[in-house]
């Protein structure tokens, strides 16, 4: 749809932002559903937060999402937050509710939402092993304790962030060890490990040798589509699913949050494959 004097503008603010997969996998949503909006991207200087929130307010943007490194700052910016960005420390996404902004945070059941829809399988009583304690893990462990998993165990390399992002799933959660990995009923990589372009390209998230059949691992990673982690997994008899799922559900619920549609999950995806694919 070309725009006109009527249409109404989301956009992602972050630095740097050129890259991002936002802007295809929204724009995709709206024209599935022929929607009279548009989604852009915006660069926002680092500590420059504030500007971009007082700019959303004067152009009346429809919706913003929020990536690195302005995720924290701008809560100070907006009028509320949800229970979850506040919980987190963390805004990936701002919307409108009868004339307030508000921030929320749609990472983590972004995850959940595209685990269950992907395998059919509910995180409902279920044993969970996190690997990794930063941003990503962090959304993921609150939400899959809100989610009602039997336990949320956390392993990383900096023990200290490990506890930290325990401390989100309450009761259920606690600091976890390698032993864990193969007890457990879903195994999920929050790290960048295995992800192309960094120091931990090619490489494992955790010993193979501990993944078992009957088990689903989650890697975060989407860079490359297939992880080697994902591989080794597989190999085990694990059931697999790969970063795209959160990417597109989290869009997913920012999309519903902004327009008040259900967002159409599959055109979603489908272009945040191909612009994964433009890009490799
Ligand atoms: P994000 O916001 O994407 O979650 P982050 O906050 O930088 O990114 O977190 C990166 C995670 O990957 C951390 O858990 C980090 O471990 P530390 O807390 O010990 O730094 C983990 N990570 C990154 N590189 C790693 C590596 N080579 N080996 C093990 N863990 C690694």
């Amino acid at each position: 749809m070309i725009p006109t004097g009527t249409t109404r503008t989301a956009a992602v603010i972050g630095n740097p932002v050129r890259h991002s997969l936002s802007p295809p996998i929204h724009n995709a949503g709206f024209r599935a559903l022929d929607l009279d909006w548009v989604y852009v991207a915006f660069d926002i200087a680092p500590g420059r937060a504030a500007d971009a929130v007082a700019a959303m307010r004067a152009l009346h943007l429809g919706g913003l999402s929020v990536t690195m490194p302005h995720k924290a700052d701008i809560a100070a910016s907006l009028d509320r937050l949800t229970p979850q960005a506040r919980m987190l420390g963390a805004v990936n996404c701002v919307a409108w509710d009868q004339g307030e902004l508000v921030g929320h945070n749609t990472d983590g059941g972004g995850f959940v939402d595209s685990l269950e829809h992907e395998t059919g399988t509910a995180v409902s009583g279920r044993r969970c092993l996190v690997v990794g304690a930063g941003g990503a893990a962090r959304a993921v462990v609150l939400a899959l304790a809100e989610s009602g998993a039997a336990e949320v165990a956390v392993l990383n390399r900096t023990r200290r962030k490990a506890h930290a992002a325990a401390e989100l799933a309450g009761p259920a959660g606690r600091v976890g060890t390698v032993a864990d990995i193969s007890a457990a009923d879903i195994v999920i990589n929050a790290t960048s490990v295995g992800m192309d372009g960094t120091g931990g390209a090619g490489r494992l998230p955790l010993p193979q040798d501990q993944l078992r059949a009957g088990q689903i691992v989650a890697d975060l990673v989407y860079h490359p589509f297939t992880t080697p982690l994902m591989v080794a997994a597989r190999a085990a008899g694990a059931t697999v699913i790969g970063g795209v799922g959160m990417l597109v559900h989290q869009a997913a619920r920012q999309f519903e949050l902004w327009t008040g549609h259900a967002a159409p999950v599959q055109a979603m995806g489908d272009a945040a494959a191909a612009a994964i694919d433009a890009h490799a």
